[in-house]
């Protein structure tokens, strides 16, 4: 399946996207990396994948979702996978991207949608959090959910600890259940999947 990722900062689950993908038995082909922001870290770490920037900043949503359209289809692109994708798309694009889109989200859904999760969840005192691959639906981080994976909330954890933490996950997480929404055969389960359930 031919695969663009979106990406708006640094791009550490994109890199693991793209480490999965690099094995030929895995069922995504990575065709393009999309960036809404020029100065996106992520967009140095592609490798020979191709890149590109549809800026998004100063722009009326519909403009920048048809510029970004027009840039996947040129690419002949099959599939997308948010990662790290800052935008929120409108209930048309995922219209035409419906069951074809998937997103990594860094909270156990549907706890903590949108912004600052982790800021959130510590302030809640909740014990376990997480993140959450799922399917994009026109509602924000409503989509149905394809796998979690779940760390502890450590006494004396700050926000950046318990972040990093999460962002480990997510980089197990991801390229699995992306596999999965794809249609691949579900892992067998290893050491891994006490924290992991797709
Ligand atoms: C991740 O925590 C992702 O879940 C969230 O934004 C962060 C992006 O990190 N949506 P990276 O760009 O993949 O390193």
């Amino acid at each position: 399946m031919k695969t663009a990722i979106l990406i708006s900062g640094r791009g550490s689950n994109m890199v693991s996207l793209l480490e999965a993908m690099a094995d030929p038995d895995y069922p995504a082909r990575p065709v393009l990396v999309v960036s809404n922001r020029a100065d996106a870290g992520g967009l140095a770490r592609t490798g020979a994948v191709p890149t590109a920037v549809v800026p998004s900043r100063g722009r009326m949503r519909e403009d920048f979702e048809a510029a970004l359209d027009a840039r996947l289809r040129e690419s002949g692109v099959e599939f997308i996978a948010l990662a790290g994708f800052m935008r929120v798309l409108t209930a048309d694009f995922v219209r035409r991207w419906e069951g074809r889109m998937v997103n990594i989200h860094p909270s156990l859904l549907p706890s903590f949608k949108g912004l600052d999760t982790h800021a959130r969840a510590l302030a809640a005192g909740v014990k376990i959090h997480g993140c959450t691959a799922h399917w994009v639906s026109a509602g924000v981080d409503e989509g149905r959910i394809i796998g979690q994976a779940a760390v502890p909330v450590l006494d004396g954890d700050n926000e950046a600890r318990l972040a990093a933490r999460v962002l480990a996950a997510e980089h197990v997480l991801y390229p699995r259940a992306l596999a999965i929404a794809l249609g691949a055969a579900r892992p067998a389960p290893d050491a891994g999947a006490r924290i992991l359930a797709l």
